[in-house]
């Protein structure tokens, strides 16, 4: 089920990449983690394309091993085919492939300090295996999904962080599972770049969030609405005076495909996200209150692991003046941004909730 909220998302996200999308006519893509929350959205989007807009259609197989993603949103057909797999092994591929995307991931917190050793192989085996079939296949350009964490806890006089920014991580601490394998999964991408000439970008995401989050991820803006809607307080963790900025999904999914479809630019990182949004999780929990109407209460209280007190970073905003010299441009602000992914689960999962009365559509 997609619904009317991703329905017209990925019309947006198809406008926004016109007229590069033609270049996806006739080729094969395969993906990695296609049955999560981003995947789920280049699913969708090509599939729109093989109905609207391309000339030929583009074939997609997506590899994922259902670790932490819910399933797929399109039916398997003879232009999309899915593979249970775990690309922590070799992944042998008969046909050609044109474009690589390596999604594959374990995105939230309250996953990666689950599955500790399981989100390094992702983001450093993973990304050799699919670093190695990227080469044999000679595609035309392939993306390795990073994180905004590379830059773990800048200094602030690099805030907004720009991707010269070597960041600031422990290797030991609670986030460095995640922070640390995504950063030797770049120093792969790199070595693979010059010494193959792979032609792979870097994405670092800065807190994407949309419809096809998992009510139950803990990243924060499922995680207020899924309290909400349980009648219990959205929680804040600590002081809550850290700060992220938030770019809705499909202002984030057309930066991805302009990465992805862009010429040369190989072997480089790009942010991706939304700067004019940095805000306290107190002043989120706040405005999540407003949409709300002011219906729900606040609790500050401490994380449900260390890596929501111990390790979270103080500021996150991203530097975005490189992607925008693609053309990018986030223009979903943070209110409009929650109320569609309100609009999405309540439609979604069916919620019946005097609450759900106060979400105007947007
Ligand atoms: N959403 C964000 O804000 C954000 C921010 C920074 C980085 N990222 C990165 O983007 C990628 C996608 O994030 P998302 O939000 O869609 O996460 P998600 O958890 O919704 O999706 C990740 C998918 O990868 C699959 N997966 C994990 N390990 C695998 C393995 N070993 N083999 C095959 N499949 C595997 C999962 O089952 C899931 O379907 C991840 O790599 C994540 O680290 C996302």
């Amino acid at each position: 089920m997609t619904g009317k909220v991703i329905e017209e998302d990925v019309r947006t996200i198809a406008a926004g990449i016109m007229p590069d999308a033609a270049k996806l006519s006739g080729r094969t893509l395969l993906i990695t983690g296609g049955a999560g929350f981003l995947g789920n959205y280049f699913l969708l989007t090509i599939d729109y394309l093989n109905r609207n807009v391309l000339e030929k259609p583009c074939k997609i197989i997506s590899a994922d091993n259902f670790i932490t993603g819910v399933g797929y949103r399109i039916e398997e057909s003879e232009n999309f085919r899915a593979i249970t797999h775990d690309v922590k092994y070799p992944l042998q591929i008969d046909e050609d492939i044109d474009y690589l995307i390596h999604l594959a991931g374990i995105a939230s917190p309250r996953f990666y300090r689950k599955y500790k050793i399981e989100t390094i192989d992702v983001a450093t085996l993973g990304t050799k295996n699919m670093l190695e079939l990227a080469k044999e296949k000679k595609v035309k350009s392939m993306l390795f999904f990073s994180s905004s964490e590379v830059y773990g806890d800048p200094h602030p006089e690099h805030v907004p962080t720009n991707e010269e920014y070597f960041g600031n991580v422990s290797c030991i601490g609670p986030r460095a599972n995640y922070d640390e394998s995504k950063r030797l999964g770049e120093t792969m991408c790199i070595a693979y770049h010059q010494t193959h000439g792979v032609p792979v970008k870097m994405i670092r995401p800065f807190n994407i969030y949309g419809p096809g989050m998992r009510l139950d991820d803990y990243r924060v803006i499922p995680n207020f609405v899924a309290k909400a809607f349980n009648s219990e307080p959205i929680p804040v963790y600590g002081d809550g005076a850290n700060t992220r900025t938030f770019c809705y999904v499909s202002d984030a999914m057309i930066g991805f495909f302009k990465v992805l479809l862009a010429e040369g630019m190989n072997g480089e990182p790009f942010n991706v996200g939304s700067e004019d949004n940095e805000i306290s999780m107190l002043k989120l929990a706040e405005t999540m209150a407003e949409i709300f109407d002011n219906k729900i209460n606040i609790e500050k209280t401490s994380g449900p692991n260390d890596a929501y007190t111990l390790g979270d970073p103080k500021r996150r905003c991203p530097d975005l003046t490189k992607i925008k010299k693609l053309g990018y441009d986030a223009k979903v602000d943070l209110k409009t941004g929650i109320k569609r992914f309100i609009q999405w689960a309540i439609e979604e999962y069916r919620i019946q909730s005097p609450l759900a009365e106060a979400i105007k559509p947007t």
